[in-house]
């Protein structure tokens, strides 16, 4: 014999496991497996005398739902497993997944906070939204202390939250810098560098697939813009266009030559071209003036954001006048759209074939309400405090098969709040390895896309997943969106080893 392995004390303890005692787990109990060491020893021992039969042993390691595994460390090897299972060829698979149940088990330190006993609560706004993942009351709760309050800074523990959708060139204190230096723990902008963004835009409230309409205005583009004063040259560029003789119907107070009482996006549908012109060029900010123009389906020629292709639902859905000099050549483009039907309908040829993967990425966000991403974007941050306190530090978060290292990741779909398990081994710590474990797992739990009921029917595909990106929690949207990628399989690698139980994020499109 003279094998008396780790091995075999485990899975001859798996058997006695009841009679033990030791169901649960209690963290006193937990690490002080030592104290039961001779007990085991006997048990072994018994157990040969028994003539426990070896392929009741090998059966039994397959079952590795056993405290002693909780207390030892990481599952045996996998030889070890062949050596108890004389005979038997255990398949290789197997050592792996006990290492992946043993982490499931040993990873999963609980928080103290139950947000569905004690949902995430902020104050200084009324509830105005359906369901969460998170438990999230918005409101007063007298006797309870909020976790957030909207407005001012206040003194104490309870975050400020800054909530504003008007631009930073006329409120600079919705500047993300600024509004720190003010004490807003959380602010929620515009920016898509804000810590929870609020946009203009979302599928609810913008019929963005509507169809397209003839053109029957002789004019080639209509504008309704109220105030022609503006800390940016949009009076300056409407009056240019008309220099460069484009014929404008004006249904705002601006330059009015129409009556200005009628319904916006049925009046837009009629049009070729439409005036989107914002009161400010700040990154982000773009508002209904570009997304109704994108439901008339006529081209938005766009005064405002400097990233603007990123809103977009394809490269050539818009015309941009970036600056004041620009205004020549998107005059040219106009009139030469104007005039070839073709090429006019190839900018719109979204509105039939889908928009790009990006714009569903980034109009999806709304699928979920700001204030439940703000519960959420809370409750992340207070599961994250505790997971600096020793117990979760304690977590292995990676268990050892010889020369191989099995990585335990908790996954989320963004806009949802629960984690969901996935394992890499070392050996395929790789990208393309996240990707395949990330669908994997997400079709054996039949998950369904947070943004599914809230696309338009013809853009909500079928039972396929899709990924479009998979970034670390905490990152910002305009990192997770546009700005963050791995920088291949060495930078995931190294993440992977530095963050232990690395929490990632997912956006399905
Ligand atoms: C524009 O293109 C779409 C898709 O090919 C087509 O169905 C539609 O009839 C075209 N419209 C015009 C006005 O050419
Ligand atoms: C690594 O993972 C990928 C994706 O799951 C898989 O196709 C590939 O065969 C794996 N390679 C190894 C060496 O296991």
């Amino acid at each position: 014999m003279g094998m008396l392995s780790k091995q075999k004390i485990c899975r001859t303890g798996t058997t006695h496991n009841d009679s033990m005692g030791f169901n649960g787990v209690s963290p006193a109990s937990k690490w002080k497996w030592t104290h039961f060491l001779p007990l085991f020893v006997a048990m072994v021992v018994i157990a040969e005398i028994a003539s426990l039969s070896r392929l009741d042993i090998a059966k039994n390691a397959a079952m590795v739902d056993s405290w002693v595994d909780l207390f030892y460390g990481p599952p045996p090897l996998q030889e070890e497993i062949e050596d108890v299972s004389t005979g038997i060829t255990i398949d290789g698979v197997m050592g792996r997944v006990n290492c992946e149940e043993w982490l499931e088990k040993v990873d999963a330190v609980e928080y103290s906070r139950d947000f569905k006993r004690k949902p995430v609560l902020v104050s200084g706004s009324e509830k105005d939204w359906k369901t969460c993942d998170v438990g999230c009351q918005f409101g007063l709760n007298p006797g309870e202390q909020p976790d957030a309050a909207l407005g001012s800074p206040q003194q104490g523990h309870v975050a400020s939250v800054l909530r504003s959708m008007e631009s930073s060139h006329y409120y600079p204190e919705n500047n993300i810098a600024l509004a720190r230096r003010k004490g807003y723990t959380v602010v929620m902008t515009t920016s898509l560098s804000s810590d929870v963004p609020v946009g203009y835009f979302s599928w609810a409230e913008y019929d963005i697939m509507a169809p397209v309409q003839p053109k029957t205005e002789p004019a080639l583009a209509a504008a309704f813009i109220s105030n022609c004063g503006a800390r940016n040259f949009r009076l300056q560029a409407l009056e240019a266009l008309e220099k460069f003789d484009v014929k404008i119907d004006s249904y705002g107070s601006c330059h009015r030559n129409r009556d200005g009482r009628v319904d916006k996006v049925e009046t837009l549908k009629r049009y070729k071209f439409s005036l989107a012109f914002e009161n400010s060029n700040e990154e982000d900010y773009v508002t209904e003036k570009f997304f109704q123009s994108l439901v008339a389906g006529t081209i938005p020629v766009v005064v405002g954001t400097p990233n603007i292709k990123e809103f977009a639902p394809s490269p050539d859905s818009y015309l941009h006048i970036k600056e004041i000099s620009d205004v020549e050549s998107v005059a040219k483009s106009m009139k030469y759209l104007a005039e070839n039907p073709k090429m006019y309908n190839q900018s719109l040829r979204w509105k039939y074939d889908g928009p790009s993967d990006s714009f569903k990425a980034l109009v999806d966000m709304a699928a979920v309400h700001s204030s439940c991403r703000l519960c959420i974007h809370l409750a992340t941050i207070i599961h994250e405090k505790e997971e600096n306190s020793p117990e979760f530090k304690k977590r292995p978060c990676k268990c050892s098969h010889g020369s191989e290292t099995v990585y335990h990741l908790y996954v989320r779909e963004r806009g949802r709040f629960e984690m969901q398990s996935i394992f890499l081994r070392s050996g395929n710590l790789t990208l393309g390895a996240l990707e395949s474990r990330v669908l994997e797992k997400f079709k054996s739990l039949k998950h369904v896309p947070i943004w599914k009921q809230e696309r338009p029917e013809s853009l909500r595909g079928g039972d396929e997943l899709k990924l479009y990106r998979i970034y670390p929690v905490g990152l910002t949207q305009k990192q997770a969106l546009y700005t963050f990628r791995f920088k291949g399989n060495d930078d995931f690698k190294t993440h992977i080893e530095t963050h232990p139980c690395a929490k990632m994020e997912i956006i399905f499109v």
